[in-house]
């Protein structure tokens, strides 16, 4: 049986059941089907806090990157409620290990997209100010943002990167490294195909108008990857192009995963910062 699936991992080895036997078919590391990234290759990749007391700690909920010296870019599903309270927050940045040391960064707001419902319906967006702003470093940097004008392709070469889970059930392991795929864009009505096998939606999209798809079997985000980067490199520019929103299964199946699409709420976003900067 198909299910949908939220890629966040709110109750991070908690009360999910982990006896599952290993998919043999899933012989992969990673993110689905990833590598460990290299240390300051992806400056920008922050991790989301929340407080577990289960564990007396700080858990990793979602990824997130940085589009500004103050600011993180996330999915809006990461985030509990639209007044959440900012200092239920922390930010991890500046280090390819989860628990790798650096102290926990303050969150001073938290801003959800407005229009957000469900991620289904698109507008699956968040910022999070933080405390104080950081001083750009070898390993701390922001991200650029996709200019209106940029069109990207299936051929254009794309990356993903998370601490999410390596398929259903089976959590990133210690050291608990960032993990990287190089993961295809696909065309908006292809995806919509390959869901429409899955979903019915009477008269209305399955991919809202301001998502994208990327992915493909066995290379995409899974749960715990929500609110990171999709990423594509032009002109030897990283540009943001996606946030991890939702999918199916963590690539189990030839469907792609289903993001934000970045350049279609940029106004939005430049917005969110000047009046709050
Ligand atoms: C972060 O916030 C907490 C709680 O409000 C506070 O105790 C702590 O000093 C703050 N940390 C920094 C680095 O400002
Ligand atoms: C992007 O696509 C639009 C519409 O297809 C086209 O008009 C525009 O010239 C393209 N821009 C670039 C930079 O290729």
């Amino acid at each position: 049986m198909l299910w949908l699936l939220f890629l966040t991992l709110p109750c991070l080895g908690g009360s999910m059941p982990m006896t599952t036997a290993p998919d043999p078919e899933n012989e992969l590391v990673g993110i689905v089907g990833g590598h460990s990234a290299p240390q300051g290759k992806w400056p920008w990749q922050v991790s989301l806090r929340i407080y577990a007391y289960r564990w007396a700690s700080w858990a990793h909920i979602c990824g997130g990157s940085l589009i500004h010296p103050q600011w993180v870019l996330t999915a809006a599903h990461c985030i509990s409620r639209k007044d959440a309270d900012p200092s239920a927050y922390r930010i991890h940045a500046g280090n390819v290990y989860l628990y790798g040391g650096k102290a926990l960064l303050n969150v001073s707001r938290v801003i959800v997209h407005p229009k957000y419902v469900s991620a289904f319906l698109g507008y699956d967006l968040a910022l999070l100010k933080l405390a104080t702003p950081l001083r750009a470093s070898k390993s701390i940097r922001s991200v650029t943002l996709p200019s209106q004008s940029v069109n990207f392709s299936t051929e254009d070469e794309c990356w993903l990167t998370g601490w999410g889970m390596e398929s259903v059930l089976e959590p990133l392991g210690p050291p608990y490294r960032l993990q990287q795929v190089q993961i295809p864009l696909e065309e908006d009505e292809d995806c919509e195909k390959a869901y429409g096998k899955y979903l019915h939606r009477d008269n209305r999209k399955i991919i809202p108008e301001d998502m994208l798809c990327a992915g493909s079997l066995g290379r995409g985000p899974c749960m715990g990857d929500s609110g990171g980067p999709l990423m594509c490199k032009m002109r030897g520019t990283w540009i943001q192009v996606g946030v991890v929103s939702w999918g199916i299964g963590c690539s189990r199946f030839d469907l792609p995963a289903v993001f934000t699409n970045v350049q279609k709420h940029v106004p939005w976003i430049q917005q969110q910062i000047r009046r709050h900067g």
